[in-house]
C-alpha cells in the first residue's frame, strides 16, 4: 500500500466548494486502485483564520506543509481582508519558499466546451502557459514615499535574478522538446520595460540556439500583442512562458477562451523535488457566487489529474482525465458555462463516469 500525504487548504468562498468535489474524487480514486491511500490533512487557513487570529496561517505554517508530498488548494482572498494581505501571506509564501518556481497552466479547449473565440475546432486552443512563479512582479519589494504629502509616490519593484529568469526559460524549451512541440513564446514588453524585459529577452535569446536543432521556433512577443493574437489565431501557438505577471493575466484570458475562468488548472512545481509541489485552479475565491454550490469544480479536478501525474499516477490521472473529458463531452455543466447542474451534481458525474471507465 502506498500512503500518499497530502495538505488540503480549501481556503475561501468557492474554494471549500471546489475542494469538497476534489476530495470525493480522490477518494473514489482509492476505492479504485486499491493500491494507494490519501492520507489528507485538511487546513483551516484562509481569511477566516486571519479575522479570527490576524494570521493567514500559523506561524509555523511552511514547517507543518513541509513534509507532505503535495498541496491541494481551492482559492484565497475575501471580502473584509485586503487582497494583497490574503496573497501575500498565505499564498505566494508558500511558492515562493517551497521555490515553486514553474507554474504550469495547460488550456486545450475538450470536446464540450464552446468557446467564445471564433475557431474552426476544438485543436485550435492547444496551448500550455509556463508561469515564472518564484519572483519577478510578485516579488514584494518596493515602497511608499512620502506617505500623506502631495508628492506621495508608490514604488513596486520586480527583481528578475538570472538563476529564475535563465531556469524557468529553459524549462519551457525543454518541455516543448519533451512533448514534441515546436513552438515556443516568449511573453515581453521589453519596448516599455527597459530594464526586465530587455533583460528576459536575452536569456531568451541565450537559450534559442540550444534548441534550433530540434527545429523549435522561438519568438518574442509584446504582451499586449500577444494578447490579441491568442484570440485571432489560438492555433499558431504551443508553449507560451511569461513573467509572473503576465503569465497570471494570459492564464485567465486562455481559461474565457475555454468559456469560463473557472475550468484552468494549474500545477506549482518545484522541479527538483526538494520542496511539494501544490495544485489549485487558476481561478479565485468568485465571492459573488459563494455558497450557492454551483462553482464549476473542473479546475479543481483537471489540477488533480495534474497531481497525479505528478506523483506518478499516470494511469490514474489518465483515467480521470477520460472522466471528467466524458462529463465535458456530454455537457454536465455548472451555470457559468451555461448548464443546469450544481457543483455537486457534476462531480457526481465524474465519480460515475470513473466508476464506469474504471470497470
Ligand atoms: P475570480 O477568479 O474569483 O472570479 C472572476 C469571475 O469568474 C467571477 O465572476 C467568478 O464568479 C467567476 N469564476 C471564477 N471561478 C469560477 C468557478 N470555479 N465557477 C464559476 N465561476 C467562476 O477572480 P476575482 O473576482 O478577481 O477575485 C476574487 C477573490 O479571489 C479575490 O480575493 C482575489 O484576490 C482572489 N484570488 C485568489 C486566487 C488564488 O487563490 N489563486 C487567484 C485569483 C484571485
Ligand atoms: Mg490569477
Amino acid at each position: 500500500m502506498r500512503r500518499i500525504d497530502l495538505k488540503v487548504i480549501p481556503g475561501d468562498g468557492i474554494g471549500a466548494e471546489v475542494i469538497g468535489e476534489g476530495v470525493k474524487i480522490l477518494k473514489k480514486i482509492e476505492q479504485i486502485n486499491g493500491g494507494i491511500q490519501f492520507r489528507l490533512d485538511e487546513l483551516d487557513w484562509g481569511c477566516n483564520y486571519y479575522l479570527n487570529t490576524h494570521e493567514m496561517m500559523p506561524q509555523d505554517g511552511l514547517k507543518i506543509l513541509a513534509d507532505c508530498e503535495c498541496i491541494l488548494l481551492g482559492a484565497i482572498g475575501f471580502p473584509g481582508v485586503p487582497d494583497y494581505i490574503s496573497l501575500r501571506e498565505l499564498l505566494l509564501p508558500i511558492r515562493q519558499q517551497f521555490d515553486q518556481y514553474v507554474n504550469l497552466r495547460p488550456i486545450k479547449l475538450l470536446k464540450g466546451f464552446s468557446s467564445p473565440v471564433k475557431i474552426s475546432g476544438p485543436e485550435d486552443i492547444d496551448f500550455v502557459i509556463i508561469r515564472e512563479n518564484s519572483e519577478g512582479e510578485y516579488c514584494g519589494k518596493g515602497e511608499i514615499r512620502n506617505e500623506g504629502s502631495p508628492g506621495e509616490t508608490a514604488i513596486q519593484e520586480a527583481w528578475f535574478s538570472r538563476k529564475g529568469t535563465h531556469r524557468i526559460i529553459k524549462y519551457a524549451f525543454d518541455y516543448a522538446a519533451h512533448h514534441s512541440l515546436d513552438n515556443v513564446v516568449s511573453a515581453t514588453k521589453s519596448n516599455a520595460l527597459n530594464y526586465s524585459m530587455v533583460f528576459w529577452d536575452r536569456i531568451f535569446d541565450e537559450l534559442k540556439p540550444e534548441y534550433e536543432h530540434m527545429n523549435i521556433r522561438a519568438k518574442s512577443i509584446h504582451m499586449d500583442a500577444l494578447c490579441g493574437l491568442l484570440i485571432i489565431e489560438p492555433r499558431t501557438f504551443d508553449v507560451i512562458v511569461a513573467s509572473n505577471l503576465f503569465g497570471d493575466i494570459l492564464t485567465d484570458l486562455g481559461s474565457a477562451m475555454l468559456g469560463s475562468i473557472g475550468i484552468s488548472p494549474s500545477a506549482n512545481i518545484n522541479p527538483e523535488r526538494k520542496f511539494p509541489s501544490m495544485f489549485e485552479p487558476s481561478h479565485g475565491s468568485a465571492p459573488d457566487i459563494a455558497g450557492k454550490g454551483i462553482a464549476n469544480p473542473i479546475g479543481t479536478v483537471w489540477s488533480i489529474v495534474m497531481m497525479l501525474e505528478h506523483l506518478g499516477l499516470k494511469d490514474m490521472s489518465d483515467l480521470l482525465m477520460s472522466s471528467m473529458s466524458t462529463t465535458i463531452r456530454k455537457r454536465v455543466f455548472t451555470p457559468d458555462l451555461g448548464g443546469r447542474y450544481t457543483s455537486a451534481e457534476v462531480g457526481d458525474n465524474m465519480r460515475q463516469e470513473l466508476d464506469r471507465l474504471s470497470g
